[in-house]
């Protein structure tokens, strides 16, 4: 099996990127390629924009992986690539490059949803210590010790769903517990952002603002989500009948973020928040310069929009938090995972945590780079399916709507 040398590729949504991950434990590099500046006077990602991206990224972003790696072609085990979910064209690039890569090479190529990846970002954590990018590789790094039963929340700009993710002999096996019935959490931070004429992705702006605003001023309230009033009765399923219908979900599990959206929307208009920021920042993006620091937007927000920003922010990572827990208790899981971009946020790792020590169980994220989207996690979800040989063939495709877990 050699030294255990995967060739992680991503490219999903808005990043290229590439890594190589050792024996799905030690990272010893990884590489992503931003497309944001690509994206940015658009408020969201293009796909036909993301594709022509990926394209021109592909090569540099794998050749700069195995350079950083100090390990060649020849030296890799296997590759590794996102099939799904997400965009069609943005996929079918990093499979493209990945099929052409492994077969030339004589690799077995391995397929990874992007969700199982998500959860890896923190289980290689767990099984390893990820190299800093120049560093030394740490000797005799813990073997293997994420083979515990976890649930684990995904929460990024495309999803919000929660598994229960179990070692069953070798690999893992995830089973929905709950999701969003609509927008992400990610989305309700990007949508929101833009409205207030905030930067995009709108996340890290938002996390950057809400410290200065009181949590508490705007009483923004999540109602538990009642299945017969919002699907009128009918039991859906989602795209492709491959999951478990929503209707068979536990309600209590469910989330819904477009309300807080449009909450937003009419606070903003009824006291007349639309603000310079709003005004000013597009105008910037149009001119071709970056939107404001955090500090130039803090000068353009008024009081009222930071309050508005941190009772957004503290209503959100509230209704993840309360769900979330009741969840892992509903499982009987003594651990929780939080990982997607989603996950980087300030607040929700400060709330998460206390609310973990409060109640004797534990929580892990992965560390801030690997929060959002990367390939070591494509990497380390790779292994276990590497050492169990499942393999995918020449007739690999893209599939947007790959569903995770049954
Ligand atoms: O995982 P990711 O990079 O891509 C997807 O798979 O969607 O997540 C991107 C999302 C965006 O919606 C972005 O606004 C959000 O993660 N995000 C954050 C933070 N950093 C990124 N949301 C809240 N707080 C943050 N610090
Ligand atoms: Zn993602």
């Amino acid at each position: 099996m050699g030294s255990g040398l995967i060739l992680g590729i991503e490219s999903s949504c808005d990043e290229t990127a590439a890594a190589v991950v050792e024996r799905g434990s030690r990272t010893l590099s990884s590489v992503v390629a931003s497309q944001i500046a690509t994206h940015l006077r658009y408020g969201g990602v293009v796909p036909e924009l993301a594709s022509r991206e990926h394209l021109r990224a592909i090569v540099p972003v794998v050749r700069a992986a195995l350079a950083e790696a100090g390990v060649g072609l020849g030296d890799l085990d296997a590759v590794a690539v996102t099939s799904g979910p997400g965009l069609a064209g943005a996929l079918l690039v990093g499979i493209t490059y990945a099929k052409a890569l492994a077969f030339a090479q004589g690799l077995p190529l391995i397929a990874v949803n992007h969700l199982e990846g998500h959860i890896h970002a923190v289980l290689l954590e767990e099984r390893g210590s990820v190299v800093a990018e120049s560093g030394p590789l740490p000797h005799g790094a813990p073997e293997d010790d994420g083979t515990e039963a976890a649930l684990a929340l995904v929460v990024s700009g495309g999803h919000t769903h929660l598994y229960l993710a179990r070692p069953v002999d070798g690999t893992w096996r995830y089973s929905l517990i709950g999701r969003t019935l609509d927008d992400a959490a990610g989305e309700a931070y990007d949508k929101v952002a833009k409205l207030l004429g905030l930067g995009y992705p709108g996340g890290p702006w938002i996390d950057g603002l809400a410290r200065f605003g009181d949590p508490l001023a705007v009483p923004f309230s999540f109602a538990q989500i009642k299945m017969k009033a919002h699907l009128g009765g009918r039991a859906p399923r989602t795209k492709g009948a491959k999951t478990a219908p929503i209707a068979e979900l536990d309600p209590h599990f469910l989330f819904s973020f477009s309300g807080i959206k449009t909450a937003v929307l009419r606070y903003v208009e009824l006291h007349g928040l639309r603000t310079e920021a709003a005004a000013r920042v597009p105008r910037m993006v149009e001119a071709g310069r970056p939107p404001a620091t955090r500090d130039e937007a803090l000068e353009l927000c008024p009081q009222g929009t930071l309050d508005l920003i941190a009772s957004f922010q503290h209503a959100v990572v509230g209704d993840l938090l309360r769900k979330t827990f009741a969840a892992a208790e509903a499982v009987d899981a003594e651990r929780i995972l939080v990982t997607g971009g989603v996950a980087a946020n300030r607040e929700l790792r400060e709330r998460f945590t206390a609310e973990a020590a409060r109640r004797g169980i534990r929580v892990a994220f992965p560390r801030l780079a690997l929060s959002t989207d990367n390939a070591a996690m494509i990497a380390a979800a790779a292994w276990p399916r590497f050492v169990a040989g499942e393999f995918a063939g020449a007739e690999l495709t893209a599939d947007p709507s790959l569903v995770l877990g049954r």
